[in-house]
């Protein structure tokens, strides 16, 4: 264990939050495990991933918690944020239903959470360019104006994956 180790012990907690078919359960096992899934399913309640990184040589546990963009398929809302030190707010590049849907999750994860949560919105499926529905520009201006880090990715390609997840580990850390 840590305590015979004589290590510190950091585990953060964060959550992967946005509408349905973003692609929240890919980027996460993007990160977790580089995996992609063309087909993969809805998701049903909440799976959670454990990611173990060495930062100036602490080991610090990310668990990265993913649940349903669907109401129905929702964990208990209050569960599921409860200790987030971090959350990714994500939307698709190719869907603008999915950017207008931001400051909702936005305000829901303020309700549930502490005001220190590190933010970082996330547009993913960078990969599909030709067929691009909102513009790096507008992502870029609701961050800045919700004070939030920005990031476009791919879980397809791996673009900026794991520097979205590092990048909100680290600035907990
Ligand atoms: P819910 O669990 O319903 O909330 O959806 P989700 O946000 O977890 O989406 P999921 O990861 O299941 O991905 C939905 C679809 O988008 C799947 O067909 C994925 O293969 C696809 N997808 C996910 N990420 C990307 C990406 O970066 N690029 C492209 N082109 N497709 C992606
Ligand atoms: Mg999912």
């Amino acid at each position: 264990s840590d305590e015979e180790s004589g290590g510190e012990e950091y585990l953060f907690k964060i959550v992967i939050i946005g509408d349905s078919a973003v692609g929240k359960s890919n980027l996460l096992s993007r990160y977790a495990r580089n995996e992609f899934n063309m087909h993969s399913k809805a998701t049903i309640g909440v799976e959670f991933q454990t990611q173990v990184l060495d930062i100036d040589g602490k080991e610090v546990k990310a668990q990265v918690w993913d649940t349903a963009g669907q109401e129905r398929f929702r964990a208990v809302t209050s569960a599921y944020y409860r200790g987030a030190v971090g959350a990714l707010v994500v939307y698709d590049i190719s869907r603008r239903s999915t950017f207008d849907s931001i400051a909702r999750w936005l305000d829901e994860l303020k309700t549930h959470s502490e005001t220190t949560v590190v933010r970082m919105l996330v547009g993913n499926k960078c990969d599909l360019e030709n067929i691009r529905a909102v513009r790096i520009e507008e992502g870029k201006t609701l961050a800045e104006e919700e004070g939030l880090f920005f990031m476009e990715t791919s879980a397809l390609d791996s673009t900026n994956v794991k520097k979205a997840f590092e990048i909100v580990i680290r600035e907990i850390y």
